[in-house]
């Protein structure tokens, strides 16, 4: 390879728990050798976190790259788009000078699939999955069934119009609201809720297909940045605790034709969270739970809903990492572990095979065994090396890797893009 002739990389992240691993953090550090950064599945139920010089910011749909003004930041034709969200984070971007470019071919999350999300958990009650409420599965439910809104008819009321009379779709809708006791939006309604989106969408509308093929023609450094976690996928996930999307890089393969990865990275905490309902076989329902979900700072990013908190489970990362072709993980929140009076790790479920596939039935039924480990007392979060951690974290790290046989790249000991310690 002569000098001038630039390495490419293409690299995926993606959790490898419940969510919440910290993926926002991660992508915005991993963002800065990138070209472009991809979001390719999920949509406003994701919450990203970054802390940037102490500043906190959140996003829900637009890729943490907009932070980096020389990163083009790319939404994908299976990501929902959320146009209250969009609206909202379009400002941001704008603030930070981003580059950005919305795929026409994307579904639009109409009010009415929040009001059949919304509907729907209502009358669950008590067997409810506890959804952020955001019309996720109404619409990649309509998006399956091949008659949806794309973001590309959001630009102009005509056209608009004929998406929403598509062979009926708005009737059926209504009738499907009035069934779930919301009051429908009517044609004219919803004509009104578009109008204050066609010339915000207009100017960032592409084909973001072509833009990937392009830049991996011209050898750039992509990274594709996923949302929820293995354990939510709507294939790999315990039904019908899960969302609605494929959350590993099978939703890249789909979406863009891309097979080949430099890295697959899997974000996961040192710990287990989860947000909403279903099974946690490892859940602390004690006052070492709430010490964790205190110090950890752990309420929903998206809903500000406490998570649960648990023993990390690696039955079910591995699961994950299988499941999701992980190459690498890279484990956070390590310094929120410092002073816990005891540490233990799920290394199995009783009388459950180590290949099994994690159903609702396995994991409602699952007896975790557990390996306890050596405690530590000294702050890690202003460590800036890998080696100058305590012996006994290097010792939870080495058994997770040993475990896992999947590398550990890096570790989170603090929020900051700068808490961060390469292994
Ligand atoms: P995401 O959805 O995977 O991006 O994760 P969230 O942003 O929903 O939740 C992760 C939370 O943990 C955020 O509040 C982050 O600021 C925070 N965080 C990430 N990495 C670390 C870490 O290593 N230590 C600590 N204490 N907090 C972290
Ligand atoms: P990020 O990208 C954690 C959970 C919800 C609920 C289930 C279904 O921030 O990691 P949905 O609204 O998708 O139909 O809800 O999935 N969930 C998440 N939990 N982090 C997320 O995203 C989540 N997105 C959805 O709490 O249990
Ligand atoms: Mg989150």
């Amino acid at each position: 390879m002569t000098k001038k002739e630039k390495k490419m990389s293409i690299n995926v992240i993606i959790g490898a728990q419940w969510g919440d691993e910290g993926k926002g953090k991660h992508g915005d550090i991993i963002s800065e050798k990138a070209d472009y950064m991809v979001r390719f599945q999920g949509g406003a139920n994701a919450g990203h976190t970054l802390v940037i010089d102490g500043e906190k910011i959140i996003m829900h749909l637009l890729p943490v790259g907009i932070m980096r003004p020389s990163v083009v930041n790319l939404v994908g034709p299976y990501v929902l788009m959320d146009l209250e969200v969009l609206e909202e984070e379009l400002a941001i971007a704008k603030k930070c000078g981003a580059k950005i470019i919305l795929d026409s071919s994307a579904p639009v999350v109409l009010p009415i699939h929040k009001q059949i999300d919304r509907g729907r958990e209502k009358l669950a009650g008590k067997s409810a999955i506890g959804t952020t409420q955001r019309g996720i599965g109404p619409t990649y439910e309509d998006f399956w069934s091949r008659r949806f809104v794309k973001l590309g008819d959001l630009v102009s009321k005509e056209r608009f119009s004929k998406a929403l009379l598509q062979s009926g779709y708005l009737q059926e809708k209504t009738a499907q609201v009035k069934f779930l006791r919301e009051n429908p939006w009517s044609h004219k309604k919803l004509l009104e809720w578009g109008d204050k989106f066609y010339d915000l969408i207009k100017p960032f509308l592409g084909d973001t297909r072509a833009i990937v093929a392009k830049a991996i023609a011209e050898k750039k450094n992509i990274l594709f940045e996923g949302a929820q976690g293995v354990m939510l996928d709507a294939l790999h996930g315990a039904h019908p605790y899960c969302t609605s999307s494929f959350c590993t890089l099978a939703a890249v393969n789909a979406s863009f034709g891309v097979y080949n990865f430099d890295r697959v990275i899997g974000i996961a905490k040192a710990y287990v969270t989860r947000v909403g309902a279903g099974p946690f076989p490892t859940k602390l329902d004690n006052s070492i739970g709430e010490n964790i979900r205190t110090v950890g700072a752990e309420f929903g990013a998206t809903t500000g809903r406490p998570r649960d908190c648990g023993w990390l489970d690696l039955v079910a990362l591995k699961y994950a990492c299988r499941m999701g072709g992980v190459t690498e993980l890279q484990i956070t929140k390590l310094d929120v572990m410092t002073g816990l009076k005891e540490i233990k790790v799920c290394v199995g479920y009783e009388d459950v095979d180590e290949y099994a596939s994690l159903t609702l039935d396995v994991l409602e039924n699952a007896k975790p065994v557990y390996n306890v480990f050596p405690v530590w007392e000294d702050d890690i979060s202003k460590v800036s090396e890998y080696d100058k951690l305590p012996p006994e974290a290097k010792e939870y790290l080495a058994f997770l890797e040993n475990f896992l046989g999947v590398r550990i790249s890096a570790v989170g000991v603090g929020p900051d893009r700068k808490q961060i310690l390469y292994c």
